[in-house]
């Protein structure tokens, strides 16, 4: 082909130079919105956006990095999909709290599978209240207190398989034990399962319960999505494989089965949903409309299945990780670990340690709540917007992911002195009082915080009674100082947590 009388080029050259200029102005584009609103970011990388940085430090510290360099509200891209990284605690304050009627949705860049939505942690507006109200009262304390002989046992447990270890001499992957114990709590207080995860591999529920946290690994589609935003309804994306969401809904009907037969009683969330649930007629069910007339409808077949998998997925690998750093640094901190027994020794004389113990222990609970700061399992949580608005000068456009960057919020010198020390008399009275409220957030705020929450410090505070009373941790030669952690969108320790266990 002739351009202008000048140069002659092959017609499928300038096809080829056509389509790459259309694709670059296409990429500009996408990415002009935070420079058009003035937020300030790092300048983005046609079509990838700040993928490398995080390919390259991983979410947690990518975050970290660009919340040093552009303050506490960022404006990127991942690939083309613009996200607001805030961490200024007043604006969450607003966002999360006061405008939450605005803020009630998580953002989510892709269809999900219908009965992914029917997860209490990914459904929509009135689906989600309707949900979180039916499902809340399970987590009560008085709920909780019922499911405590089960926590016992998987508590007995885990020091069993610990010990067994320690005393063939070998070092003990604290990462690997709290995955088995917490595995084992879920299974009883979700499903009514009793397992022994680190004795018992191969049974069916452990080999399907780590294929599901596994299938939250990144998928393919979601970056074609963060690259062409405009295809992402063309696929369906499964939280977890088709294989395993049908082990889990067989797992669930015959739990079902059987307690509509038996006679026994059982006490785990299952049960309690079952309860819940009114009428099984599932022609009525619906998953939008108005909140009166969820009302007068109790949990389908469907939301009961995909909420007793939701509290697994989201409660296993979440409260392990947390639980597991939690050695790390009663063993990088001998001066904190012998607070801690000490403080359990004198509260329990001895005993089997109880729910009631835990508001006893105070110095627990600082330790606890500084491993959440540094370790705390969620990088991020997120929210978007049904409507523009400004929030402290902000200009926030609806259907932006608003994301917390909570690594990088629980390292802000700001609130954090010398962040990276562990010391948990940041959290006395005294202390918790000098800085802002929200500028620690490892469960997340407002109506849609973390509904495993009481779970979660119940099982992390129980099992940590119980291994003290057994045993203290001491660094080996082959901890990693300081630990190095994954890249992902939880934080886990990379290469494991190896620690020596010394009997008391
Ligand atoms: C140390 C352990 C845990 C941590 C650090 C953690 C953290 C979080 C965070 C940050 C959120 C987002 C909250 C928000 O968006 O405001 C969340 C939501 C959620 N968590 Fe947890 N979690 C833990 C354990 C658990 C457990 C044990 C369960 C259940 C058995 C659970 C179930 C959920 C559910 C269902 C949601 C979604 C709630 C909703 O959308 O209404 N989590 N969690």
């Amino acid at each position: 082909m002739d351009i202008l009388g000048f140069i002659t080029v092959p017609g499928w050259v300038l096809t080829v130079i056509i389509v790459l200029i259309t694709l670059y102005l296409y990429s500009l584009w996408y990415q002009s919105l935070w420079r058009r609103l003035g937020i300030p970011g790092p300048k983005p990388i046609p079509f990838l956006g700040v993928l490398p940085l995080y390919m390259k430090h991983g979410i947690a510290k990518g975050d970290l990095q660009l919340v040093k360099t552009y303050g506490s509200v960022v404006g990127i891209y991942q690939g083309h999909l613009p996200i607001l990284l805030v961490s200024d605690p007043e604006m969450l304050k607003e966002i999360f709290i006061k405008d939450f009627s605005n803020f009630t949705n998580r953002s989510i860049p892709f269809k999900m599978a219908k009965e992914n939505a029917c997860g209490v942690g990914a459904a929509y507006d009135n689906h989600w209240k309707f949900l979180r109200s039916t499902i809340s009262p399970t987590f009560s304390s008085g709920k909780l207190k019922l499911m405590v002989p089960k926590i016992q046992r998987c508590c007995t447990d885990l020091v069993e398989n610990i010990e067994q270890h320690s005393e063939q001499g070998e070092l003990v992957d604290m990462k690997e034990v709290c995955g088995a114990y917490t595995m084992d709590v879920i299974a009883s207080t979700a499903f009514g399962i009793d397992v022994n995860s680190k004795k018992d591999p191969n049974n069916a529920f452990v080999k399907h319960a780590k294929q599901a946290a596994l299938g939250l690994i990144f998928k393919p589609q979601l970056l074609i999505i963060m690259m062409f935003p405009f295809v992402k309804n063309w696929f369906t994306v499964r939280f977890a494989g088709k294989e395993v969401g049908e082990f889990f809904k067989s797992v669930v009907d015959s739990a079902i089965e059987i307690r509509k037969k038996g006679q026994e009683v059982y006490n785990d969330f299952l049960q309690l949903m079952v309860t819940a649930r009114r009428d099984e007629n599932p022609s009525a069910y619906f998953t939008t409309g108005d909140l009166k007339e969820f009302k007068n409808r109790g949990l389908n077949n469907m939301e009961l299945i995909e909420n007793a998998v939701t509290f697994f997925i989201a409660g296993y690998d979440t409260t392990a990780n947390t639980l597991s750093f939690a050695c790390y640094c009663l063993a990088t901190n001998q001066d904190v670990q012998d607070k801690c027994i000490e403080e359990i020794d004198n509260v329990l004389h001895g005993e089997k340690p109880q729910m009631e113990d835990i508001s006893k222990l105070e110095y627990l609970d600082r330790f606890f709540n500084e491993v959440l700061r540094l370790y705390g399992a969620a990088t991020r949580f997120q929210r978007e917007g049904k409507q523009d608005v400004t929030v402290k000068g902000v200009y926030i456009p609806k259907d932006v992911d608003i994301s917390v960057p909570v690594y990088a919020l629980h390292r802000n010198p700001l609130y954090w002195p010398d962040p990276e020390k562990f010391d948990p008399d940041r959290f006395t009275a005294e202390n918790k009082a000098k800085r802002p409220e929200y500028a620690f957030v490892p469960f997340g705020i407002g109506p849609r915080i973390c509904i495993g929450m009481r779970l979660a410090l119940l099982e992390a505070k129980m099992a940590l009674m119980f291994m003290l009373q057994t045993f203290t941790f001491s660094p080996c030669n082959k901890t990693e100082i300081p630990v190095e952690i994954e890249s992902g969108g939880i934080i886990r320790a990379k290469n494991g947590i190896p620690l020596k266990i010394n009997k008391r």
